[in-house]
């Protein structure tokens, strides 16, 4: 989601309008502003895109200078009026913008109920006016009370306040990113700098724990108790039209970097390292506590992570498929009501998932989603959903989505087996800290990959072949698929040991080999890749540093050390690099490649 605020002189509405613009790429499911003038606070907030939001306020803008504004990617119930931001409380004397995920809103919302509050909607972020106006009412002045309601958080955000009468903007951050732009009386917050590049070049990026107070005399950086903290201003040097992309070239290769992020929200409150829990509270306990067996629809990208989720399963002793959505028609096992049928689609509209989510449920099975777009119809569909909350996704060939998808599904997985088992199959004081170690290590792979190197030294061969053992496969179909789909070179994803029954007759000098090493009967694997390189074949391998595959092979790409069951993600991403890496050397359109579309609502 977008953020922006804004305090100066002047009108604040053209600045926030085109703030929330310059966003769309966070965010684009609804939109809003609020505006501070002596009458108080006015809110115009809908669901649809910033335009229009823009054309049903035109004739009237908001006048006043000091504002508020937010561009919505739904983690929290549908994009609906009512959930669109900015929040207020009943009295509207506040008014709240936030990214991120409040984890105890829960509590707060009945604690808060308990005295008598109202919530108008479905979101997390509807208790922070509410809290603010709670401290408010018990007697503190603005800014006590901001502070007060911000230490009550658990999660991540950034959050935005504006108070009725002041010309002031409150806002904190923790775990979720936070800008402030400054020119000469005037001052900007946002979630990201695009937001006010038109407007000042001057920033300062907040750390996790920082509370700042703005108006118009300038901008105060504290820590929440209040201390002064200093934080020095830097000018960035990015053309605005680019500047959706940040420092990269391609929205592709921003979403490459952005899995850590991705993977973090992803995981929020929902394990338990401490206790070596899965906290799934997106469902109720015992959900899945008759299911026999599990069938994953998926298309594309999607059916890979489907491939994962499913191996991952009957790893976990329950009966499990992945079928193909637009196959499933003429191909569906039977089922009955204690099948559950998981429908993997990162838009939630992809027609051929939807068709086979409707014929499971009209056979009577349980569904559930697995998606990033809440209020998708997938979503509304499915009798369950389970949100990747990954944040928007550009570029049509996927990346994050399809790891964020791939560790949701894992966790679900055990979730099915605890709920039928009474207990989860997997290791979970190994998996977990291990999941929740994922960001960081995919962080580690960014910053040392030897991806484009390898893409350069393999530049311009006939074809590419990605194989993989177990959860690798899946990884050496999702590689292949990626490859082909930016480069628009031949490339084919193989189970390492169908290779010597068909492919190997391909192999050549001219094709190099990707093998993906996870821990699982590597020893077979590498023999697999060694009869392609003893038939000249060159062999990258993708494997941890000191694996015996790197002697062996020509080449490697390293991953860190992980479980085995969250190796081949790491593998995935090395693969996503050379693939953007070998598209960008031929010059290829990489966010937009020939005949592809985002999302296909056809059969
Ligand atoms: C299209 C896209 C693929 C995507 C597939 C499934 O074909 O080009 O990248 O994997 O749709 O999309 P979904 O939204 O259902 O995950």
């Amino acid at each position: 989601c977008g953020i922006i605020g804004r305090v100066g002189d002047g009108n604040a509405f053209e600045p926030l309008l085109t703030g929330l613009e310059n966003l769309e790429y966070r965010g684009y499911d609804s939109a809003g502003i609020a505006v501070q003038n002596g009458s108080g606070i006015n809110v115009e907030k809908r669901s649809g895109k910033v335009d229009e939001l823009r054309e049903s306020i035109d004739d009237t803008p908001l006048e006043g200078s000091v504002g508020i504004g937010h561009t919505r990617w739904s983690t929290h119930g549908p994009p609906t009026d009512e959930n669109a931001h900015p929040h207020t409380d009943e009295t509207k004397d506040v008014a709240v913008v936030h990214n991120g995920i409040i984890e105890n809103y829960a509590e707060l919302k009945s604690e808060l109920a308990d005295y008598g509050h109202e919530f108008t909607s479905d979101t997390d972020t509807e208790v922070i006016p509410h809290l603010i106006q709670f401290y408010l009412d018990e007697g503190m002045d603005n800014e006590t009370a901001f502070r007060r309601a911000i230490d009550e958080l658990e999660g991540s955000y950034a959050v935005t306040a504006m108070l009725s009468g002041k010309d002031v903007l409150y806002a904190a951050r923790q775990g979720s990113p936070l800008v402030v732009g400054m020119e000469d009386g005037e001052y900007f917050l946002a979630s990201d700098v695009p937001a006010f590049l038109e407007y000042t070049d001057s920033v300062v990026y907040l750390e996790d724990g920082d509370v700042v107070i703005v108006d118009d005399d300038g901008v105060e950086f504290t820590d929440l108790d209040g201390n002064s903290i200093e934080r020095e201003p830097e000018t960035v040097e990015w053309d605005p039209e680019q500047a959706g992309k940040g420092e990269y070239d391609h929205f592709m290769l921003k979403e490459i970097h952005e899995q850590p992020t991705a993977l973090s929200q992803a995981l929020e409150g929902r394990i338990d390292t401490q206790n070596a829990r899965i906290a799934l509270a997106d469902f109720e306990p015992g959900t899945f506590a008759d299911v026999d067996s599990v069938q994953f629809v998926a298309c594309g990208t999607s059916y890979h992570a489907a491939l994962y989720g499913s191996l991952a399963l009957k790893q976990a002793g329950i009966e499990s498929t992945a079928l193909l959505a637009n196959e499933y028609s003429v191909s569906a096992p039977p089922v009955d009501d204690d099948t559950l049928v998981v429908a993997v689609t990162q838009s939630g509209e992809t027609a051929d998932t939807l068709n086979a989510l409707r014929q499971a449920e009209a056979e009577g099975a349980m569904t559930v989603t697995v998606t990033n777009v809440v209020g998708s119809t997938a979503a509304r569909e499915a009798d369950e959903a389970l949100f990747i909350r990954a944040g928007p996704e550009i570029g049509v060939a996927a990346t994050k989505t399809f790891s964020s998808q791939a560790v949701m599904l894992t966790l679900l997985g055990q979730r099915i087996a605890a709920d039928r088992h009474g207990e989860p199959s997997a290791d979970l004081e190994t998996l977990l800290p291990d999941l929740a170690a994922m960001p960081d290590a995919i962080d580690d792979l960014l910053a040392e990959t030897d991806a484009e190197a390898i893409a350069e030294r393999y530049h311009g061969s006939r074809s590419y072949f990605f194989i993989g053992r177990g959860l690798g496969f899946p990884v050496a179909l999702e590689g292949a698929l990626k490859f082909k789909e930016i480069t628009y070179e031949h490339a084919e994803g193989f189970a390492s040991g169908e290779l010597k029954h068909g492919p190997l007759a391909l192999v050549t000098p001219d094709t190099p080999v990707f093998a993906i090493f996870t821990g699982q009967e590597d020893e077979k694997t590498l023999k697999n890749a060694e009869e392609a390189q003893t038939r000249g074949a060159p062999v990258i391998a993708v494997c941890p540093e000191g694996h015996r595959a790197v002697d062996v092979a020509d080449a490697h790409l390293e991953i860190p050390e992980t479980d085995a069951d969250l190796a081949g993600l790491l593998a995935n991403v090395q693969l996503q690099l050379v693939s953007y890496y070998a598209a960008d050397l031929l010059d290829r359109p990489i966010d937009k490649p020939r005949n592809l579309a985002k999302s296909v609502t056809v059969e």
